[in-house]
């Protein structure tokens, strides 16, 4: 091939004083220049210059490079007892070596370009310096497939590698997410070859990649040998951009073809043929042996049907090359999209409209396969932010396998393609990566390979330089070289904002962004990482989005992150959970950053946490406010999408029972409700209305919601009426000296197993733990424990507890017993001290028999909701178990309240005994098989203490999850609770 590696590959080897993979000026060996996919991910299984080496090779692992079998190459040399492993795969996920996760510090050594400097002895790195693993495999090439160009193709390997073949050192390649190629021709032969790759864990690679997330090694990308004509498509691009009126767009395509043969070949035809649109050729009169060229061919589609995430219209086409003779000597499938990015001022757009980014971040990640991601999991994801109204996808923080782009494409999803580099470890925005001009082209290589290969994909908006790198003259040159490479889609960097088109500031409290985004008016704004998503989290999202869509120069912003990266531990397991889920120390790795890799909207499996649904309901194109009494009116975040494409129907549901539902007639962009407020005069009407898709997608069936609202018509009254006879003592419950229920028995039977009393605390969720919140609150944690009695006193059916709380309030506690059992329970807190700190949860707590399994509720739900993050849990009847009512995290912290609930039963399976919490305030409820204790200290659900009694909790209200990030910031003040006030609350027990 005429293409020659890079200039400072070319060292010869003798002269190398270091190791190649502590060398920041070798990034390769013999590797072959960067190039686009050339055809498509779906389609290259069918492709015929594709032959396939994935599947089970030798392997062997090595603590350190000292230690590996160096000859293992040579052709004699006895593999025959090693093991197997996958290919494409991790060796960690596959039972060689520590998986280990840590954020920002290297997992290594800081001592550029040295990655074996030695570490403290309790580190990972000390007895596993730099594994290495050396993989072996044969495969057969034919007479046929010898008489044309042998290519080997690494999809990502990481760190670094080795390639030799039949004995032969073929060459060198670090930059893991990339792919590295080398022409093997010469080294093969007719019948068996003998392929030997040997990877390092850590190269000087290695300080390019330090990202937050599990450091994996080897071959994890499929690998491919590609048996091409002598004369072929080294590369192409293709642009399609719109005129200034979108009447018409422009399809530029650049061929590079190359003759890696030795003869001369004349009168070649490049065809680009764009299906049912015809072609465009252009005739190459001559290459030379050895040599390249390049030919640009330019065609116009007239009305072009634009590609945006909501409409991806996507132009089939094909490269092909042809002989003298016309026949075909290569084909490559593709296709292109019509758009146009643009950054006007403070204000960016596509294809001329304003449009928002809904983003999250995503890793490349898999439970079972670490960083080996397969195609059916990329359907899940992708699938599942289509229906999650995702619209935007940082590949954070490296390029993907190819096929993820080809899905955004198909499906429409906006990628900001991120190259595969960070160097936190030296500091966010350090200058010594970004000044030391010793690693500017290994920088660069990293812009170039991402570029390059994704090139064609319509998806891709924005080039990410990278997260959380340096700043300087290193970043300045990755930056040209985008800008060098294409001009149709611009560069987007964090840690260096000169070098970027947008403006980035992330994790900002939503003031904060309203603020910062007005403050800057010379580029657009964006939250490239907003909402860390880490345990039960993502409050206060609408804000966020408020804020958003009142701002134009605010293009969007991306939740932190997709999935949990938790790896499988397969057991069989008798509680609740089903599997095990790892993270940072669990594999004795160190140092780690236990559970802060455990921060997706859906765990490891693919299966929404609660607050998947809520950035859903954010995140949903289509707004409903209700205007007067009776009309709805529509409004449309989205820009080439018209409202009449979907269906709405609505639902009115009277004290929680359905009376109708019924399509709406839309028209000006409103529809009146329909109102039955005929027989239902008595509270409660809600109404609610969906957004449905007409027509079946690939990620959803027809009739999907897309976009949905509830409206509180008439709201509930509280205060249901508590007539009946009154109790005469003895009553049928007992209230302690301490102002407890201590016992009360239906039927002769003793309801409680532990007494009703007030409780103040709750466990922290991860956002809590850095924002001190068990400190700051720590004075709630015993305050109801340690209450001192003033009186206790009988007034008729009443018994009135006056107390006091060591925090300085008083609290009074009155039960009002009915005849039949019944109790009214009425809780009032008064302040006496000032400055108290907020209050985890204003309530009380009880403990039932443990068989009380059975659950039925009026309030919002299905799932999981806290002050701050209920929008998306309509309210109404839902029935469910203990089990389910319980969101099991990962990393176990409070989980599972409900709020705005009117009432609630819990009851047995078989007896059909059941008590019933009536609110005359709409109450927060939540049940567990376990104690607020039994939380302290567990690192895993499996290892929590369970199924001793149920713990109840009935609260008027509950501290939000909090929504801006981990490492301090708080919950937004209108969703804590103030102890400085007085608060009241009352609810109806009865069975
Ligand atoms: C960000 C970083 C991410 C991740 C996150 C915390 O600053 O870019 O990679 O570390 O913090 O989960
Ligand atoms: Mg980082």
């Amino acid at each position: 091939m005429a293409a020659v590696a890079l200039a400072m590959m070319m060292l010869p080897l003798q002269a190398q004083v270091t190791h190649d993979w502590e060398n920041p000026a070798v990034l390769g060996i013999n590797k072959l220049p960067y190039h686009a996919t050339l055809q498509l991910p779906s389609k290259q299984k069918e492709c015929q210059e594709i032959v396939s080496l994935d599947g089970q090779w030798l392997f062997h692992w090595s603590r350190n490079p000292e230690e590996r079998p160096a000859g293992f190459y040579e052709e004699d040399y006895d593999v025959s007892e090693w093991g197997k492993i996958s290919v494409p795969g991790n060796w960690q996920t596959q039972g060689y070596g520590t998986p280990i996760y840590i954020n920002i510090n290297y997992p290594f050594v800081r001592n550029r370009p040295s990655v074996t400097t030695e570490p403290p002895k309790d580190w990972t790195a000390y007895e596993n310096r730099n594994p290495v693993g050396s993989y072996v495999t044969f495969f057969d090439v034919s007479e046929e497939m010898l008489s044309k160009n042998l290519i080997l193709h690494f999809g990502g390997v990481h760190s670094a590698m080795y390639l030799w073949v039949n004995g032969h050192k073929v060459g060198y390649s670090q930059n893991s997410m990339s792919p590295a190629e080398f022409d093997v021709t010469k080294y093969l032969r007719v019948g068996k070859n003998k392929l030997a790759v040997e990877v390092y864990r850590w190269s000087d690679g290695s300080y390019l990649e330090d990202q937050d997330m599990w450091r994996l090694s080897g071959i994890f990308r499929s690998v491919q040998l590609w048996v091409r004509p002598l004369t072929h498509i080294a590369d192409y691009q293709v642009t399609a951009e719109p005129n200034a009126d979108y009447s018409k767009a422009t399809v530029k395509a650049r061929i590079s073809l190359c003759n890696v043969g030795k003869k001369v070949e004349k009168n070649l035809k490049a065809t680009v043929r764009l299906e049912n649109l015809g072609d465009e050729k252009g005739i190459v009169p001559m290459i030379l042996p050895g040599d390249t060229t390049t030919i640009e061919l330019t065609c116009t589609i007239d009305k072009p049907q634009l590609w945006s995430a909501e409409k991806p219209h996507l132009y089939p086409f094909s490269v092909e090359l042809q002989d003298a003779q016309g026949a075909v000597i290569e084909h490559f499938d593709y296709h292109l999209g019509v758009k146009k990015v643009e950054v006007i001022g403070e204000v960016f757009k596509i294809n001329g409209k304003n449009v928002k980014l809904r983003g999250v971040n995503r890793h490349d990640h898999h439970p079972k396969t670490g960083r080996y991601v397969d195609d059916a999991t990329y359907e899940a994801d992708i699938r599942l932010m289509k229906q999650a109204n995702v619209n935007f996808l940082r590949t954070s923080h490296y390029p993907d396998r190819e096929y993820i782009y080809e899905l955004c494409d198909r499906w429409g999803i906006y990628v900001m393609d991120e190259a595969n580099h960070e160097t936190h470890g030296y500091g966010y925005a350090n200058q010594e990566m970004g000044e030391d001009l010793a690693w500017q082209q290994a920088h660069v290589d990293r812009a170039e390979s991402l570029v390059k290969r994704d090139f064609n994909h319509p998806c891709v908006i924005l080039w990410s330089l990278g997260n959380e790198g340096a700043v300087g003259p290193n970043i300045e040159a990755m930056y040209n070289k985008v800008r060098e490479l294409d001009a149709t889609r611009p560069p987007f960097y964090d840690s260096d904002r000169r070098y970027s088109c947008i403006w980035d500031d992330s994790y900002l409290y939503p003031d904060d962004l309203k603020k910062n985004a007005q403050e800057v008016t010379d580029k657009p704004f964006m939250m490239r990482e907003y909402a860390h998503a880490m345990g039960n989290s993502c409050g206060n999202l609408k804000e966020y989005w408020d804020v958003i869509y009142n701002d134009s120069s605010i293009c969007g912003a991306a939740i932190w992150d997709w999935v949990d990266q938790g790896l499988e531990r397969s057991e069989k397991r008798e509680v609740k959970s089903e599997k095990t889920f790892l993270y940072g120390g669990d594999f004795g790795d160190k140092p780690n950053d236990g559970p802060f890799n455990i921060n997706g909207i859906i765990t490891p499996d693919r299966k929404p946490h609660p607050h998947y649904y809520e950035v859903q309901y954010v995140y949903q194109p289509l707004q409903f406010v209700q205007e007067g009494d009776s009309t709805i009116r529509i409004i449309n975040r989205d820009f080439f999408t018209d409202i009449d494409e979907y269906e709405y129907y609505c639902e009115v549901y009277h004290n929680g029972e359905l009376v109708t539902g019924e399509l709406a007639r839309v028209k000006d962009g409103k529809f009146e409700i329909p109102y039955p407020y005929f027989p239902y005069d008595d509270p409660e009407l809600i109404l609610n209305v969906y957004a449905r898709l007409r027509q079946a997608t690939p990620w959803a069936e027809e009739g999907f919601v897309v976009a949905r609202e509830q409206f509180v018509l008439k709201p509930a009254e509280f205060w249901a009426a508590f007539g009946g006879e009154d109790a005469k003592e003895p009553f049928p419950c007992i209230v302690d000296n301490t102002g407890a229920l201590v016992s009360w028995k239906v039927d002769g039977k003793e309801m409680l197993q532990a007494p009703l009393e007030p409780y103040f605390w709750k466990p922290e969720n991860d956002n809590q733990h850095a924002a001190h919140f068990a400190e700051r609150t720590a004075i709630w944690k015993d305050a109801a424990k340690n209450r001192t009695i003033k009186s206790i006193r009988t007034e008729g059916n009443r018994v009135i507890a006056d107390m006091s709380l060591p925090v300085g309030a008083d609290l009074t506690l009155t039960y009002t017993v009915k005849a039949d059992g019944r109790i009214m329970v009425d809780m009032d807190y008064k302040p006496t001290a000032s400055d108290l700190p907020v209050m985890p949860k204003f309530g009380m707590r009880m403990r039932l028999p443990k068989d009380f399994t059975q659950i039925r509720y009026y309030g919002r739900g299905p799932w999981e909701n806290y002050p701050d993050r209920k929008g998306s849990s309509f309210i109404g009847i839902y029935e469910t178990t203990l089990k389910d009512y319980e969101t099991e995290y990962i990393h176990p912290q409070d989980n599972g309240n409900r709020c705005d609930i009117r009432w609630f039963e819990i009851g047995t399976l078989h007896e059909g005994k059941k008590l019933r919490i009536d609110g005359n305030d709409p109450l927060c409820i939540r049940a567990w098989d376990y104690g607020e204790e039994d939380l302290e200290d567990v690192r895993h659900p499996s290892d929590i203490k369970r199924g001793r009694f149920v713990n109840l909790n009935i609260d008027l209200n509950v501290h939000g999850v909090g929504g801006a990030d981990t490492w301090g910031k708080r919950t937004l003040p209108q969703y804590t609770i103030d102890a400085n006030q007085p608060h009241h609350y009352s609810f109806i027990l009865s069975y």
